[in-house]
């Protein structure tokens, strides 16, 4: 990924996260998925009444690139005051990420004007994943959304079923 493509990607979570619904926290998150297309989705965190209810904004972005189409994640960011993403969202984005994936975590400021963003891999932030591939688990997934890593491709899969 480019510099003006990761600029884009920030940008898009910055905007994301004016989106957030969180009267609750008051800590607004939003996040950005580029897809292995090229393509934008975004989210921000929507939070109940009912506490337990609430969605993270990477799961909110995850569901908007999946539901629009989206079969991988090429790279994802994150922005909040001091954004680290739950364990829950960790897995959810795995699930369509490979272990290489950026995950860029922005930090801003109170008044959004300073940002440090710490870039890491999909396998710092989450090491030994649980990996659908490994407990064999894939194919029967229908839908093959999750990145072959090296494996046949959804054709080839659909191909062999007819058989
Ligand atoms: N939250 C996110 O959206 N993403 C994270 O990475 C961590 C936390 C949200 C959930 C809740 O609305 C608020 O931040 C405070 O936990």
């Amino acid at each position: 990924m480019n510099a003006k493509l990761r600029r884009k990607l920030i940008e898009t979570a910055k905007r994301a996260r004016e989106r957030a619904y969180c009267p609750y926290s008051r800590f607004p998150v939003g996040a950005a998925v580029l897809t292995d297309e090229n393509k934008l989705f975004f989210g921000a965190n929507v939070e109940n009444a009912s506490y337990g209810l609430t969605i993270c904004a990477e799961r909110v972005a995850v569901a908007n690139a999946v539901t629009r189409g989206a079969k991988g994640i090429q790279a994802i960011a994150i922005v909040g005051r001091a954004p680290k993403p739950c364990g829950a969202c960790r897995q959810v984005m795995a699930e369509f990420s490979s272990k290489d994936t950026p995950v860029l975590l922005v930090d801003v400021s109170a008044d959004s004007r300073k940002e440090t963003v710490l870039r890491l891999k999909m396998r710092q932030i989450l090491p030994h994943a649980f990996d659908p591939l490994e407990a064999g688990l894939l194919p029967p997934n229908p839908q093959n959304l999750v990145k072959p890593r090296g494996g046949s491709s959804a054709r080839k899969t659909k191909r062999r079923k007819k058989r």
